[in-house]
């Protein structure tokens, strides 16, 4: 597949973009500062110029799927994580893109259960999600608990409502996570968290609402 990553130069991302380049699907990578492409290009992806909240869709035409790995940081959750999401769930729906594979975060429909700094960016990510389902495209919504910097695994734990209990994952496993969600059948049209556990994520995903 033809597949464009948005926020391709996040920590994220870049696993992502790096990770497709390395597969049989062609990746794109898109990031909004210029001075970013060569480091796409280096992660062995074809670097798209696009803005989330501007017209993006030269980024998305002719793409087969994508996956979104964006995030405003806190610093724009409104326009950035809820209508910088829409705007890319509409050029998708516009352009034919049929599959989109979202990153969410765990408590998006729970933003009671996090700390009051979290919750405004939890309420626009379960926005961009309820939109996402609301859409044509076949989706994933993948929620992880807090991303860190460690070195990936490979073996995840999903679930509908995980218990909260040590649900932090390696960035690394969450993108593995994502691209591996891409064709796997089983995660169409689904909703799951996601956190680090002892499941190969083939495993995992074949049952990702199980526990
Ligand atoms: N941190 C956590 O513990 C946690 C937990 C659960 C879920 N998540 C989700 O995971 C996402 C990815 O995490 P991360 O650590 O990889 O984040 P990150 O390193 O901040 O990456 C976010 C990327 O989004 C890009 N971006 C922001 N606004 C954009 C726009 N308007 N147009 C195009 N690209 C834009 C940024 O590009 P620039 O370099 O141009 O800013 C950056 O490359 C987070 O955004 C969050 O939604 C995070």
């Amino acid at each position: 597949m033809e597949v464009l990553v948005a926020g391709a130069h996040g920590q994220v991302g870049q696993h992502v973009t790096e990770l497709l380049a390395e597969s049989d699907h062609d990746a794109y990578g898109m990031v909004r500062d210029e001075d970013q492409l060569s480091d796409i290009d280096d992660l062995g992806a074809e670097p798209v110029l696009a803005d989330l909240t501007e017209d993006i869709t030269h980024a998305v035409e002719d793409r087969d799927a994508i996956i979104f790995a964006a995030g405003s940081g806190g610093n724009d959750v409104w326009g950035v994580d809820r209508d910088g999401a829409i705007n890319i769930v509409d050029a998708a729906e516009a352009e034919g893109v049929g599959r989109f594979v979202m990153l969410s975060s765990i408590n998006a429909d729970q933003p009671e259960n996090s700390p009051e700094a979290l919750r405004e960016y939890l309420r626009a990510k379960a926005e961009a999600d309820e939109y996402l389902r609301e859409s044509d495209l076949t989706y994933t919504i993948v929620r992880p608990g807090p991303l860190t910097n460690e070195e990936g695994t490979g073996e995840i734990r999903t679930g509908a409502d995980l218990d909260r209990d040590d649900v932090e994952i390696p960035r690394e496993d969450v993108a593995r996570t994502l691209v591996a969600a891409l064709e796997t059948e089983n995660t169409y049209g689904k909703t799951f968290e996601l956190a680090a556990g002892d499941e190969s994520i083939d495993r995992a995903l074949e049952d990702p609402l199980g526990d």
